[in-house]
């Protein structure tokens, strides 16, 4: 039987052990501090004995396709290249570090950012195709902005090419791997999603042909980054509230057959998420962040994110809706991913909801009649919570229930990242929590 503390190979990569920080918004930016932000942010996982460090999203162009203000952009050799000093960082304590490439297309700041769109008035959304209607009455009520530019055909292979030269330079910086974000409402979801994809080119159509762009994306990527381990998230859609305005396009039958095609194209591993087509809670279930919404000092932020307090009310409206559908569920995507993994044979890694070592030890588990879920787990708000998480999961002696995170998925991290708000744990009783296990030594690592 695999256990967390088994190491395992992704492609020709081997990680030490499986457990996994996932992608979590660094707004490291691109700035003369963004290395050391980045280092700040990431080094205490791989510090705390994390085997795979994911960083999060990062644009591969240098305009535009940003989801959130602050994400940081790969598209220029020299940044890249200095990136070098945190992936020495990691590699120091033998952990592995993979960069996660993503455009936001649809999804992009130039639609929702009242204040970003007044400083850029002549910035387009890249388009897989025109917006469907459901984000053009958006458009049309004030909610979203929509000037959208439909790539042609020779577009997307120059897209899928920005995709490609990005790997090759986070590959020179010493990145282990490529991480691609397929399942977050960015450009890679919206090519496979029927949603977004209404393209009669080789780009769209068919189930088959949606996925052409993942295709060409692996193509440009082995051509010039060679054999890097390459992964994505695998989306299955969720109806979005108010359903069944946004229904379901992407079924759990469409997700699995989505990752069966990846194994034959060559990805090397695959994130099985459930999520929806537009910008909810979906892929971050839990609690509706009263905190975060109601903190004095962030208004004017989030007024001039939203575009006054009118939209910043209806906003916060919209995620108290969504917050009834998207109640925290215990490893939400599990049944996703025990049914991609009886597919593949690739590894699938795991994440959402995770919260607890016995959760995570059952996940993994292949001695019952069940197939494990998955072979790799990953957390992601827990290690704004606790950067040392590692430490307290890993090596530890059977006890019980085991260790569990502190983070109560609460989500008052989520909402400030809207006004380019570093990613950190603003829930002062977890904080707490987080100092007494501080001082009793939690964070130290028995082996060292
Ligand atoms: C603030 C925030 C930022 C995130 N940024 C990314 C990202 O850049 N790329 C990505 O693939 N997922 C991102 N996610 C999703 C996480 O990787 C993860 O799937 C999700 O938070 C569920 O895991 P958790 O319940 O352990 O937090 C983000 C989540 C949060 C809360
Ligand atoms: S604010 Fe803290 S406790 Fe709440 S979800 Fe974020 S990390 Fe977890």
């Amino acid at each position: 039987m695999a256990t967390l503390e088994d190491p395992i190979k992704i492609g020709g990569v081997t990680v030490p052990n499986r457990l996994y920080r996932a992608p979590l918004l660094e707004c490291a930016g691109n700035g003369p501090d963004a290395v050391d932000t980045l280092i700040d942010d990431l080094e205490p996982a791989a510090e705390s004995g994390v085997g795979l460090i994911c960083q999060g999203a990062t644009i591969v162009r240098g305009e535009g396709g940003c989801a959130a203000p602050g994400m940081t952009r790969v598209h220029d050799p020299d940044f890249v290249a200095r990136l070098s000093r945190l992936t020495d960082r990691i590699h120091d304590h033998g952990s592995r570090i993979f960069i996660q490439l993503e455009h936001g297309g649809l999804r992009s700041m130039e639609t929702w950012h009242a204040e970003y769109r007044t400083e850029h008035p002549g910035l387009e959304q890249l388009a897989v195709s025109e917006p469907p209607w459901q984000l053009r009455l958006l458009d049309r009520i004030g909610f979203l902005e929509y000037d959208p530019h439909v790539l042609s055909t020779a577009e997307v292979y120059d897209l899928a090419a920005d995709f490609g030269r990005a790997a090759a330079r986070a590959v020179d910086a010493g990145y282990d791997g490529i991480h691609l974000a397929g399942a977050n409402m960015g450009i890679v979801q919206q090519f496979l999603s029927p949603f977004y994809n209404r393209r009669d080119d080789e780009f769209g159509g068919s189930p088959e042909a949606r996925l052409t762009f993942l295709a060409v994306v692996h193509d440009e990527i082995r051509e010039r980054a060679g054999d890097v381990p390459l992964v994505t998230k695998v989306p299955a859609e969720t109806p979005a509230p108010p359903a069944p305005i946004v229904r379901r396009n992407l079924s759990l039958a469409d997700g699995i057959e989505i990752a069966r095609r990846l194994e034959r194209i060559g990805y090397d591993a695959v994130v099985p998420v459930q999520t929806s087509v537009t910008w909810d809670m979906s892929i971050v279930r839990g609690a509706y962040p009263e905190r975060a919404w109601e903190n004095g000092a962030l208004q004017d932020a989030y007024d001039a994110a939203f575009g006054g307090a009118t939209r910043r009310r209806l906003v916060a409206l919209a995620n108290r809706v969504q917050s009834l559908q998207y109640d925290f569920e215990p490893a939400w995507n599990e049944e996703f991913c025990r049914r991609v993994r009886e597919q593949v044979s690739i590894p699938v890694l795991a994440e959402g909801g995770i919260r607890g070592r016995e959760e995570m030890d059952r996940l993994l588990d292949s001695s019952g009649n069940e197939t494990p879920a998955c072979d790799m787990v990953g957390l992601a708000r827990p290690f704004y919570a606790e950067p040392r998480l590692g430490a307290r999961l890993l090596e530890v002696e059977p006890d019980g229930d085991g260790p569990r995170v502190v983070c109560e998925s609460c989500n008052n991290c989520t909402v400030p990242q809207v006004t380019g708000a570093p990613g950190i744990c603003r829930t002062p009783n977890v904080l707490q929590k987080r100092g007494e296990l501080e001082r009793a030594g939690a964070y130290e690592r028995s082996d060292r």
